[in-house]
């Protein structure tokens, strides 16, 4: 088999990745760990796959790789079919962010200290998990594409998340610590919508208000 192409959402989780014994969770076609072991940024890897279809390819597409001593498919449920501490770093892309959330509170002690996250909608619930459970932000990148694609790291580390001193802390939740910061031409177009979108649904106590004010906390800090 030769090497599968990925796209520039999975490129980017590529990049974020270098782990002795790394896990994929919701593998589907396993492309993303097969470049993983195939340019030497995991010695082994585990492929975790709920579902009967994605697990079949996920197999066929380890074996044509013939990876299969180094990469070990697994049927299950999110973490549950590893082992606490059995890996270094996992990853989990292409699902929504409450889903992958879900995943990681049902994870437990098989949480390992590192994780590259690409949620398919607003990573909120993720930056939020990782600051109720010890986990710092380290990167954050939005790509393009069919949507914006979120891309972050997180590492388990002490104290509170540096990333966030000093900035408006829904914003923060809401637009990423680091993209405030950095200001990509992406982010400044989401929050230039959720500017345009929100104004005319905000009223005292709607939702709508709460996401405007973070929208118009967010553009102080990309336009101070
Ligand atoms: C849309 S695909 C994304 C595939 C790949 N990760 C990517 O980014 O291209 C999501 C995959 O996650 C799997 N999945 C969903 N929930 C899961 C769970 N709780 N545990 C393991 N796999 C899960 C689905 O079966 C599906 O194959």
């Amino acid at each position: 088999m030769k090497t599968p192409t990925l796209d520039a959402r999975l490129e980017a989780v590529l990049d974020l990745i270098r782990a002795g014994v790394h896990a994929d969770i919701g593998s589907d076609h396993a492309h993303l760990p097969i470049r993983l072991v195939r340019e030497g940024r995991v010695t082994r890897g585990v492929v975790v796959e709920l579902n009967p279809g994605p697990l079949a390819l996920a197999r066929r597409n380890v074996a044509r790789a013939r990876l299969e001593d180094r990469l070990e498919v697994r049927e299950g449920d999110g973490f549950a079919p590893l082992a606490p501490g059995e890996v270094d770093s996992a990853s989990l892309t292409g699902m929504g962010a409450g889903t992958m959330a879900g995943i990681l509170r049902r994870a437990g002690e098989r949480l390992p200290p590192a994780l590259v996250v690409q949620p398919n909608d607003s990573p909120r619930p993720l930056r939020v998990w990782a600051r109720e459970h010890g986990y710092h932000l380290t990167h954050e990148r939005l790509i393009p594409g069919y949507w914006p694609y979120p891309v972050l790291r997180l590492e388990r580390r002490n104290g509170p998340d540096p990333a966030y001193a000093g900035l408006p802390p829904d914003a923060a939740l809401r637009y990423g610590p680091h993209l405030l910061r950095e200001g990509p031409a992406l982010l400044r177009g989401q929050v230039r919508a959720d500017l345009t979108r929100l104004a005319p649904l905000a009223a005292p106590g709607r939702t709508a208000q709460t996401e405007l004010e973070a929208a118009r906390a967010a553009w102080a800090v990309l336009e101070p």
